[in-house]
Parts: structure tokens; sequence; C-alpha cells
């Protein structure tokens, strides 16, 4: 059976983990699925880890929704998340909304939204008009030559600007929130404030549940690794393993460990 966002929901309120990550294509579609993972995310990672470019800011609408239909026709199970690129939001609600349904019709069942209070009235319009939306606060990469580079956000007194974006995003009418990259004890306190299940990345075990992308947990992207990323290779010994390890991992909230998590 197809598991929803009332599913996702719903095991956010009984303290069941969700699990996510991202995937981009049928094959991995099918085995995700087999290990047991909820949630397909068709991140804009895949700039990076399938491209080859150094940030998410060259991949396009294009990219996404031929991305989203490959996972689309695999995954029978899972719920599947299409993310919005840059460029294909930020203007008006309405080309948001055209964007969007592109995604939406190449076998998304949700889209992800990066940014806080500007996107408010995006995401009012998208979910006022059956779009469900996926929020994301913290570190967002497609702002990364505003922030400076991949840092932890929110430590500190901008803390508190996470919360009440968290807040607002929710109200709103967001269904899920991803936080990325910051500080664990920060992560608790937005889960404990908001009706969306939270999604961790780089943001402690306190959140509803955990995303990674893919080529980072399995060791096979050449760049860099961030804090957070465990390998899961090391103990899943093949790819079904480690994908079935990492579900294991996040369900017995061993994973995030305090080596993945960040202080405030
Ligand atoms: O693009 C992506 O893969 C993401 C996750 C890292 C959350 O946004």
């Amino acid at each position: 059976m197809r598991i929803t966002l009332t599913t996702l929901q719903k095991m956010a309120q009984e303290g069941n983990r969700i699990t996510m990550l991202t995937c981009y294509d049928a094959s991995f579609a099918a085995l995700l699925e087999e290990a047991g993972v909820e949630s397909l995310l068709i991140g804009d990672s895949l700039g990076m880890v399938l491209q080859g470019h150094e940030s998410t800011l060259p991949v396009t609408l294009r990219d996404v929704v031929y991305h989203t239909a490959c996972v689309a026709r695999c995954a029978k199970r899972a719920f599947i998340i299409g993310d919005m690129p840059f460029g294909t939001f930020q203007i008006s609600p309405q080309e948001a909304f055209r964007n969007a349904a592109d995604i939406m019709a190449a076998g998304a069942h949700m889209v992800k939204i990066e940014g806080g209070m500007p996107m408010l009235s995006t995401i009012e319009f998208l979910t006022q008009r059956g779009i469900p939306v996926c929020g994301h606060l913290g570190l967002t990469p497609q702002s990364v030559h505003q922030l400076g580079g991949y840092r932890v956000q929110g430590r500190g007194e901008a803390a508190q600007q996470i919360v009440e974006d968290a807040k607002l995003l929710d109200s709103a009418g967001a269904g899920m929130i991803v936080l990325e990259a910051i500080p664990s004890g920060l992560a608790r306190d937005v889960t404990a404030a908001v009706r969306a299940p939270t999604i961790g990345i780089g943001a402690g075990p306190e959140c509803s549940g955990q995303v990674l992308v893919l080529h980072d947990m399995l060791d096979i992207y050449p760049g860099k690794k961030a804090k957070f990323v465990k390998n899961f290779m090391r103990t899943g010994g093949s790819i079904q393993g480690a994908v079935e390890t990492y579900v294991k991992e996040v369900k017995a909230k061993t994973y995030p460990g305090p080596e993945h998590s960040f202080s405030g």
C-alpha cells in the first residue's frame, strides 16, 4: 500500500522515525523501497552527485521532472518528494505553482521549497491548491553564496529565527520540514514547536525522521563529506545491506549519534 503524507504524519505522532533518502533513478527506487525506506527525495543534490556541478544552482526544472519520472515509474510504495530547483519558485506563487505542477505530473506526491518567511505566500498558494509542500530550513544549499559556504546554521541568536520560520511554515500549510545542519537542541525545539514532521540532515537525533544524500551514505560521492554523513557501506557490506542498516539505525535512534551532530 502507498505511503502517504498522512501515514508519515501519523508515524511522527507515534514516535516512529521516518526514513528518507535521496533517489534519482528507477533501479535505486526499487532497491531503497525493498530495504524499507519510506520516502524518496529527488533532491537537487543531483546537480552535484550525478552531474558533477560544484553546487545545486545549475539544476533545472527539466532535470528534476526527468529524474522524478524515473523514480516514480518504479517506486510502488514510497512517498515521493520532488525538489524545486533554484529560480523556479522565488519569483511569484503563480510561477511556483506552474513549475510545481510539472513535478507533480511527473509522479511526485509533494514538492520541497528552500527558505523561511519569504516563501510563506508561495507555500500557502500551493497547499491551498492541492500541492503539498515540504519546507527546508537551516543550511539551504541554494543560498550557499549568501551564507558564505556550507556552514552550520542557527547558532546563538540565529536560533530563534529558525524556530519562528518553522512556526510560520507550519501555519502556512507545510506538511513536512527538512532541517539541515543546525544544532541538535535547536532541531529538538523546532520539532516540539510544529505540527509538521521534521526531517533532519545534520540536525541531531530528535527530529521526526532523517534524510541523507544516497551517494554520501554509500560513500561513492568523491567530494568532501559533511560531519553528519555516515558511511553505511562500512557496516552494511552491500548497497542493500547499507540501506537496511541506515533504516535500522534511524528507527532505533542510534543514527545520527553525537559524532554526527552539532552543538549550539
Ligand atoms: O537536494 C537534496 O538532496 C536535499 C537534501 C539534502 C535534504 O535537499
